[in-house]
């Protein structure tokens, strides 16, 4: 599934730092979830499904857990990210990254390149 772009994903003021957050563009298809990342100035989005058994990255809260500011974990096996790349940082990633999605931060929002 690609995301169509200029889809508004967040404000960028209404983003902690640092955060990792799911974002659902559809209801439709809530399978299809976006990660959006800040840490400082730099903010990024993924494709929110594990790259070691496809598991959506959040606890049944919603929540990501964002380890020592600079990683997101996942809660399917314990897998960690960095924020700003998504580079597997440990875990059973097995080296894989999450699959990044290209973004434009413009007038204060982040959309879909
Ligand atoms: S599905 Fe993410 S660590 Fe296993």
């Amino acid at each position: 599934m690609t995301f169509a772009s200029g889809l508004v994903l967040a404000q960028v003021d209404a983003l902690p730092d640092p955060c990792a957050i799911v974002v659902m563009p559809d209801a439709a298809t809530p399978y299809a979830t976006i990660i959006v990342t800040r840490r400082g100035d730099h903010i990024a989005a993924f494709r929110n499904k594990c790259p070691h058994a496809g598991y959506p990255l959040q606890r049944a809260d919603g929540r990501i857990v964002v380890q020592e500011g600079r990683y997101m974990m996942c809660s399917g096996h314990g897998a960690s990210f960095t924020l700003e790349e998504g580079a597997c940082a440990g875990g059973p990633c097995n080296g894989e990254p999450l699959e990044r999605i290209a973004i434009v931060v413009r007038g204060g929002a982040v959309a879909v390149a």
